[in-house]
């Protein structure tokens, strides 16, 4: 059943980890409750499913495997809906305040009473697709200017999405890191508020934001899970979900949150070379990955403030996992819930699939058979053609 997920392509960096307070002092417990007090009252909120996938536990000897299905976030498809509308809210509400002298409450923004002023502000990012789309539905949602830079390699479906939510979508030549910097200088020369997943030197706001906003998903399974559990694999792209869910699980569980496992793919991973360098290093991107919201080359540095101090481990796996991952979700053997799940978001259990049979791993890992295993499914179809042919083959 698990041929395709061979312990030999996961390359694995034990790391000691740093000591300090970053889980609290990056993300602090009231930048989190003030997000989530604000996104759960947007309309269309629900918790997401977390799944029990106990015929799959039981074949890889583990207690449990624990599925976080972020397919129906807010109809957007990822977890990503959460960071990046919310963050565009921020800034109007900063802005309003430097600009205009009004001290607006997100509510207002949300009723339109500030509308003349905030359509005067334009809001813009760089993304692989979904940071995108959730920044484009939150301009959309309070009322700002939207631009939002896409790389080569973004498929025309993803972009699609983001017109749908009115944003002005650009392709530029290059990577995602190149639209990252053609984003910064284009906001610089016009006067445009960059709304990043990502943050560097003297830009953390809104990435803190964007982070305290995905709080919402940690908390959801924090409401459902007691005790907590043993491991937690978490994908990385510049690390903001990572270093979100660990933090919030600390502050939570302390000294009895789970082990933290990073998983990257091999051709974009950037943070599992800072572990091995034991400092924040980037990577060159040369070949895309099929996890395309994993395709970042340049770490975010808040996010690495906090993976230094929480994380244990840095996993690197090649593509050929992912599509055998998704297709075991799409269709599970016995009583397992059958689910969508995209490219991105089968990382960490495709990682844990091969991780389980494979005695050394196992071992360095700490997995056992009492283990309980938290994965994120970081995202559902958001690419419906490419699902679609995936799913196929
Ligand atoms: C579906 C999905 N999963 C995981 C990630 C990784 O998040 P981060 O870049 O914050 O590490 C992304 C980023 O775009 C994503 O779209």
């Amino acid at each position: 059943m698990f041929v395709d997920f061979s312990a030999d392509a996961i390359k694995h960096a034990s790391y000691t980890h740093h000591t300090g307070e970053a889980f609290k002092s990056v993300i602090t417990p009231q930048d989190f409750a003030y997000a989530s007090d604000e996104i759960m009252t947007w309309d269309g909120y629900a918790a997401t499913p977390l799944y029990r996938l106990e015929n799959l536990a039981q074949s890889l000897n583990v207690q449990n495997i624990l599925y976080k299905d972020e397919g129906p976030r807010f109809g957007l498809g990822s977890f990503k809906a959460l960071g990046g509308a919310y963050a565009a809210a921020k800034v109007l509400q900063r802005e309003l305040k430097n600009k205009f002298n009004e001290q607006a409450f997100l509510s207002d923004l949300r009723s339109g009473k500030y509308a003349s002023l905030t359509k005067s502000i334009t809001l813009v990012s760089a993304t692989d697709g979904n940071h995108g789309r959730s920044l484009a539905w939150g301009a959309q949602k309070f009322g700002a200017d939207c631009k939002i830079y896409i790389h080569s390699e973004v498929s025309e479906e993803r972009a699609k999405a983001m017109r749908s939510y009115g944003a002005d979508v650009i392709r530029i030549d290059g990577d995602y890191d190149d639209s990252v910097r053609i984003a910064k200088t284009n906001a610089e020369e016009n006067g445009w508020f960059i709304v990043s997943d990502t943050s560097w030197e003297s830009y953390t706001q809104p990435p803190t934001d964007v982070m305290a906003g995905y709080g919402v998903m940690t908390n959801e399974i924090i409401q459902e899970l007691s005790p907590p559990p043993s491991h937690v694999l978490l994908q990385g792209g510049v690390g903001g979900l990572a270093a979100s869910v660990c933090a919030a699980l600390r502050q939570k569980w302390g000294k009895e949150s789970p082990r933290v496992i990073i998983v990257e793919p091999d051709l974009a991973n950037c943070l599992y070379t800072s572990a091995i360098k034991d400092t924040l290093t980037s990577v060159h991107i040369t070949e895309e990955t099929i996890m395309a919201g994993l395709s970042c080359g340049e770490p975010s540095p808040l996010a690495w403030n906090i993976l230094r101090e929480e994380a244990s481990d840095f996993l690197s796996i090649p593509d050929t996992f992912i599509a055998p991952a998704m297709k075991l979700l799409a269709k599970p053997t016995g009583n397992d819930p059958a689910i969508v799940a995209g490219e991105s978001a089968v990382a960490g259990l495709a990682a844990i699939i091969a991780i389980a049979k494979d005695e050394t791993l196992r071992k360095n890992l700490g997995i056992e058979t009492a283990s309980q295993i938290l994965v994120i499914g970081s995202e559902g179809a958001t690419d419906k053609a490419l699902y679609d042919k995936i799913i196929s083959s």
